[in-house]
């Protein structure tokens, strides 16, 4: 049987002869602007690639751009699908098996997220060091083979996190580090649940990437993730949370992501 993943690489394949991309990237809301950078881009909207879900997101366009950034084959999925658009953890297992078949081997996972941490404010930036999977879910149930048990000790990789610290050091980027804490959504978490979620030990809370994570440490992917931090968490902060909010302050950490992501392109491509 012809499986999903086989005819979007194909596809993929035929629009972009001579590409080989090594880096699989997810952009949040806010960052088309690491897409635009892109030099010889080409896009594809998700609904031509079989198995890549549509999201209902406003802010997510749904297409993924590829072409050479940076001195980097890139692949960019500008958008993402989340497990509360659907109620399916294992929603983005279809395009990430594409991006691994098409070559791959590294995954770099944006997000926005809210705040823990009162020196993390908004629109400053979090590279995400661990998790926890506090919604539950999991997008391997019911995969086979001994590969679904996934260690997940580093499931973070520790290069690309020095990687990504030794940009922000040259860039003079503040780059926090901390534990992301996946709640399902799509409500903000109530007050209870954040201050819970800080005696749990994390650092920052959202509603994607967990999910991602797990399936491209799957695939056998290297995985770096950096959220911009969107807000104080329910409760820590002055103000009700809204999506609207929340994007106008994910902007705001937007341009230091884009100029921090450029920098590890770069690095990875000296090897
Ligand atoms: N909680 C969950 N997800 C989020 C938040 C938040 O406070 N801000 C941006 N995404």
């Amino acid at each position: 049987m012809t499986e999903d993943f086989d005819v979007s690489a194909q596809i993929i394949r035929e629009r972009t002869p001579g590409l080989a991309p090594s880096v699989a990237m997810v952009l949040g809301s806010g960052l088309g602007a690491v897409a635009e950078a892109v030099k010889n881009a080409v896009t594809i909207p998700y609904s031509d690639l079989p198995g890549f879900p549509v999201p209902t997101v406003q802010s997510h366009a749904g297409s993924l751009v590829l072409g050479r950034l940076s001195g980097v084959d890139v692949a960019i999925m500008q958008g993402r699908t989340h497990y509360y658009e659907n109620g399916l953890a294992d929603a983005m297992k279809p395009p990430l098996r594409t991006l691994s078949d098409l070559g791959c081997k590294t995954a770099i996972l944006t997000n926005s997220a809210g705040s823990l941490r009162t020196e993390a404010g908004p629109g400053s930036l979090m590279m995400i060091t661990d998790h926890i999977n506090y919604a539950g879910m999991n997008p391997l149930i019911g995969e086979g083979g001994n590969e679904r048990f996934v260690d997940m000790t580093q499931g973070y990789d520790r290069k690309l996190i020095q990687s990504f610290r030794d940009a922000a050091g040259s860039l003079g980027v503040t780059l926090h580090e901390g534990t992301y804490i996946w709640f399902s959504g799509p409500n903000f978490e109530t007050p209870a649940e954040v201050r819970a979620a800080r005696v749990l030990g994390a650092d920052a809370v959202g509603m994607s990437t967990v999910p991602e994570v797990l399936i491209a440490r799957w695939l056998g992917m290297r995985v770096a993730a950096v959220s911009i931090i969107a807000n104080p968490a329910a409760g820590m902060g002055e103000t009700a949370l809204s999506h609207e909010m929340s994007m106008a302050k994910s902007a705001e950490g937007a341009a230091d992501l884009v100029r921090l992501l450029d920098a590890v392109l770069e690095d990875i491509s000296h090897g």
